[in-house]
C-alpha cells in the first residue's frame, strides 16, 4: 500500500505520518521536493508515484493573509484538492482530506451537522469550500474531515503562542464570545488512522473532540495546566481578561460558534470522542516534557 502525505511538515501532517507509518509505505515530501502550488508538478508527482491513499494535510491556513492573498488561498486550499480529487477518481485511489469549521458562518445557536450548507464568512473559509465541494463533484472515494482550532506540540497554533506570551506578561486579553472545541493534531491524525484502515464510507465528517469553550476558556485552562505541571509563568488563569470580538479587530471575520456535531463520526468508528481538556493536558504535558 502506497501512501502519499502532502503537508507533512504542518502540524496535522506531522502526526498523521506517525500514525499511518504501519498501514503501508508513505511518501511524505517536503515543499522542496514538491511546491504544492505548482500545480502541473503535483500531477506529474500522482503520476509518478500512483498512490493508493492520498492524505492532503497541506493548506493555506493564515486565515488573515488569506484576505490579501485569495490567488494563493485558492490554488492551495480549493485547485490542489481538485487536482488530487480527480486523479483519485480516474484511479480509483483514497482521497483523505482536511476542512474546518470556518466553512459554516457561525450565525446560529446550536451544534452544526454535516448537512448543514457551507456559508463562510472569509476568504480563508471560502477556498476551504471551494475544495470540499470539488472533491464532492469529483465523484472519487474520499474522507473529509471537518475540524476545528487545531493545536499540537509544534508548530504555530494558539496553546504555544499563549504559553509564550504567559512567559512575557502580567495580563492578557482573550476573546471569549467566539467558541468552539479546540483540537491536537494527535487525535485528527488517530481517527484518520482508524478510518483508513476500517474502511469508512466515504463522505464529510465532523472531527473535534467533546465538550466547547471560548478562546478565553481555552487560554485559562491553557494556564492552568501549566501551572499544574510548575511551568514559569509571569500569570495565572485570573490574569486573562475576557474580551469581544470587536476589541480584537482582525482582517479577516471569524464566526461565532464553531461548535460541530461530531455524532456522525462517533456512530461510523463506533468510539466515543475525547473531551477537549483531557485532550489539552496530554497534548501540553507532551509540549513541555520536549
Ligand atoms: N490550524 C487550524 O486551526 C485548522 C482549523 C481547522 C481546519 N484546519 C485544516 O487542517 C489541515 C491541516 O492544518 P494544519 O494546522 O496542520 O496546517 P499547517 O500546520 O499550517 O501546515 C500546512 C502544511 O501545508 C504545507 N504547504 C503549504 N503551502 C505549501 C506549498 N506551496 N508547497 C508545499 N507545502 C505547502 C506546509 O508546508 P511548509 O511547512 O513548508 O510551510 C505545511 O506542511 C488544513 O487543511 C487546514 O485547513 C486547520
Amino acid at each position: 500500500m502506497k501512501i502519499l502525505v502532502l503537508g507533512a511538515t504542518g502540524q496535522v501532517g506531522f502526526e498523521v505520518c506517525r500514525s499511518i507509518a504501519c498501514l503501508g509505505k508513505v511518501y511524505a515530501p517536503g515543499r522542496k521536493e514538491l511546491d504544492l502550488s505548482d500545480l502541473p508538478a503535483v500531477e506529474a508527482y500522482l503520476q509518478k508515484t500512483s498512490p493508493n491513499i492520498v492524505i492532503n494535510a497541506a493548506a493555506y491556513t493564515q486565515v488573515d493573509k488569506a484576505e490579501s492573498e485569495p490567488d494563493l488561498a485558492r490554488k492551495l486550499n480549493a485547485d490542489l484538492p481538485e487536482i488530487l480529487a480527480n486523479h483519485s477518481a480516474t484511479q480509483g485511489s483514497l482521497l483523505v482530506h482536511y476542512s474546518s469549521d470556518y466553512v459554516y458562518d457561525g450565525n446560529h445557536q446550536s451544534f452544526r451537522k454535516e448537512s448543514m450548507e457551507g456559508s463562510p464568512v472569509n476568504r480563508y473559509g471560502e477556498t476551504k469550500l471551494q475544495g470540499d465541494l470539488a472533491i464532492l463533484h469529483s465523484g472519487c472515494e474520499h474522507l473529509i474531515f471537518r475540524t476545528s482550532w487545531v493545536y499540537s506540540a509544534r508548530g504555530k497554533n494558539f496553546m504555544r503562542t499563549m504559553l509564550d506570551l504567559g512567559k512575557q506578561r502580567t495580563e492578557l486579553n482573550v476573546v471569549d464570545d467566539q467558541i468552539g472545541s479546540p483540537t491536537p493534531a494527535r487525535l485528527i491524525a488517530n481517527v484518520t488512522a482508524l478510518a483508513a484502515h476500517s474502511g469508512l464510507e466515504s463522505g464529510i465528517y465532523h472531527l473535534a473532540p467533546r465538550g466547547h469553550t471560548s478562546w478565553h476558556g481555552f487560554a485559562r485552562e491553557i494556564f492552568n495546566v501549566a501551572s499544574r505541571e510548575s511551568e514559569p509563568l509571569m500569570l495565572t488563569a485570573d490574569d486573562i481578561n475576557p474580551i469581544p470580538t470587536h476589541q480584537y479587530p482582525t482582517p479577516a471575520k471569524r464566526p461565532l460558534n464553531s461548535r460541530l456535531d461530531t455524532s456522525k463520526l462517533e456512530q461510523a468508528l463506533n468510539i466515543q470522542l475525547p473531551e477537549w481538556k483531557t485532550e489539552l493536558a496530554s497534548t501540553l504535558n507532551e509540549f513541555l516534557e520536549k
